[in-house]
């Protein structure tokens, strides 16, 4: 180690939980930086299944120490099932004193924009993920470290009218349909004042003992050689800062996530995980999405169907335009591929190289090549709107890869694929998976 991150190099699902289960072996401290339980991380342990959403993977892990940090968003019920998870496996828990806390409003007020949204709605998971970091950037709403006291609850709910601010809101959007909040995972009525404060306190004991400076923590931990192991969720294409306009998540998915929570800006290793194909789940741009029985045998080979959510993924080719995106933007040193066994059986294989605008070919960057047409649009901005993809055909196999455990027996074919990638992004891949149990897995470097 010492220090790995492990960041979604696509639009999210791509298969880091197993990635960073793999890792979590050698790590003495696992990290969760950013997002919240609108991630589902699967992790296969002791022949049982885990869909972890809030807390790291590594919980499931006897004596691993497991950080939530200061940029993770709390859903109370979910972080509690998940300690008491931690302390069956007998790992230890720590959360930041300042992670902010997700409310039953903030979940109503992430549904009912949805319903306000109609055909242009973002395909949120309803997770209350964007309301809560909005109050975050606006300076108020509930932090773990008010769960001490029903007094600091009660003053920081009424601080500058927010707790109120929040139901006139709320009833604002009732015009455009009524939110059924059973559906949204509580049972209280989440403009009530009393009944939030009163879900609020009865969770809040269990978690007292937990808190701490998670800062100083991880700093002390990397000073004093610790191996530790930053777990990304969601993914650099859905990142709040270079993820497109509207159909992106509210959190800084990738390394820029970890320096701003921790002020660790020197990683050893930063791996993005991007599956040999590709899917998206909710609305926006997807140039190489495959509406068609391509699309759908991906997702019944891959079960491509939400971790958290259950909606079934869209599903298309790799495009390797949009991994150099992710790769500069996340500062990758290497990458991990995942699924590849998905795509065998495949006569062709087909990924998008370029992009193609009405003008011609384009070319990001510079300098621009001769017979090119220089872009000057962000790539998630408006460009991925409206580009068609041009693809680069690659022979297929027929070869069962599951019990594969070297990069050299793979089929040729294969092998020439992932070559390939590699010489696109001038980065190496580093693990490959090859299928869904635990050990299927080839270590490259
Ligand atoms: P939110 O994070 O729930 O606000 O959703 C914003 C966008 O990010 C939507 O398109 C979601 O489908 C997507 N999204 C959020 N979390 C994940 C994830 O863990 N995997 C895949 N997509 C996600």
């Amino acid at each position: 180690m010492p220090s790995i991150a492990v960041v979604g190099a696509q639009w999210g699902d791509e298969g880091k939980g197993r990635v960073i289960d793999y890792l979590a072996e050698e790590a003495d401290v696992i990290v969760r930086y950013q997002g919240g339980d609108n991630a589902g991380h699967t992790v296969v342990f002791d022949d049982e299944t885990f869909k972890i959403h809030t807390l790291p993977c590594g919980i499931v892990r006897e004596g691993k120490g497991c950080v939530v940090g200061p940029g993770v968003v709390v859903w109370l019920p979910t972080a509690l099932n998940e300690l008491v998870l931690s302390e069956r496996k007998g790992s230890t828990v720590w959360i930041d004193e300042s992670a902010p806390i997700i409310l039953p409003i903030h979940r109503a007020l992430d549904a009912a924009r949805e319903l306000a949204s109609g055909k242009d709605l973002i395909g949120t998971t309803k997770r209350g993920i964007g309301p809560v970091y909005s109050d975050f950037w606006l300076r108020r709403g509930l932090r773990m470290g008010d769960l001490s006291s029903k007094a600091k609850v009660e003053s920081v709910l009424k601080t500058s009218g927010y707790f109120d601010e929040l139901v006139s809101v709320m009833e604002y959007l009732k015009q455009y349909g009524s939110v059924n909040f059973l559906d949204l995972g509580f049972n209280i009525d989440p403009c009530s004042f009393e009944e939030t404060v009163q879900w609020v306190m009865c969770q809040a004991e269990r978690f007292v003992s937990r808190l701490c400076d998670t800062r100083m923590f991880v700093h002390d931990c990397l000073s004093d050689n610790q191996r530790v192991l930053f777990e990304g969720a969601q993914a650099e294409l859905l990142d709040g800062y270079n993820g497109d306009r509207r159909n992106r998540t509210s959190s800084l998915c990738g390394k820029s996530g970890i320096a701003a929570s921790f002020g660790v800006h020197n990683i050893d290793r930063v791996i993005g995980v991007a599956k040999a194909y590709l899917t998206r789940v909710g609305s926006g741009p997807f140039p190489t999405e495959q509406v068609n029985s391509l699309g759908d045998n991906l997702r019944t080979v891959g079960g491509e169907y939400g971790a958290t959510t259950g909606r079934p993924r869209r599903c298309g080719w790799l495009d390797v335009v949009a991994l150099q995106y992710a790769a500069r933007m996340g500062g990758f040193t290497e990458l991990a591929v995942t699924k590849l066994d998905v795509l065998t059986g495949q006569k062709k294989i087909p990924v998008c190289t370029r992009y193609r605008v009405e003008e011609g070919v384009i070319h990001l960057g510079r300098p621009v090549q001769p017979g090119f047409v220089k872009s000057t649009k962000t790539l998630t901005g408006e460009l991925m709107g409206f580009v068609k993809p041009v693809y680069t055909q690659f022979s297929g196999w027929d070869e069962d890869i599951t019990s594969v455990r070297t990069f050299e027996d793979l089929p040729r074919e294969a092998q020439f694929y992932l070559n390939s990638i590699e010489g696109n992004l001038g980065l190496p891949i580093s693990h490959v998976s090859v299928g869904a149990e635990r050990d299927a897995i080839i270590k490259c470097v």
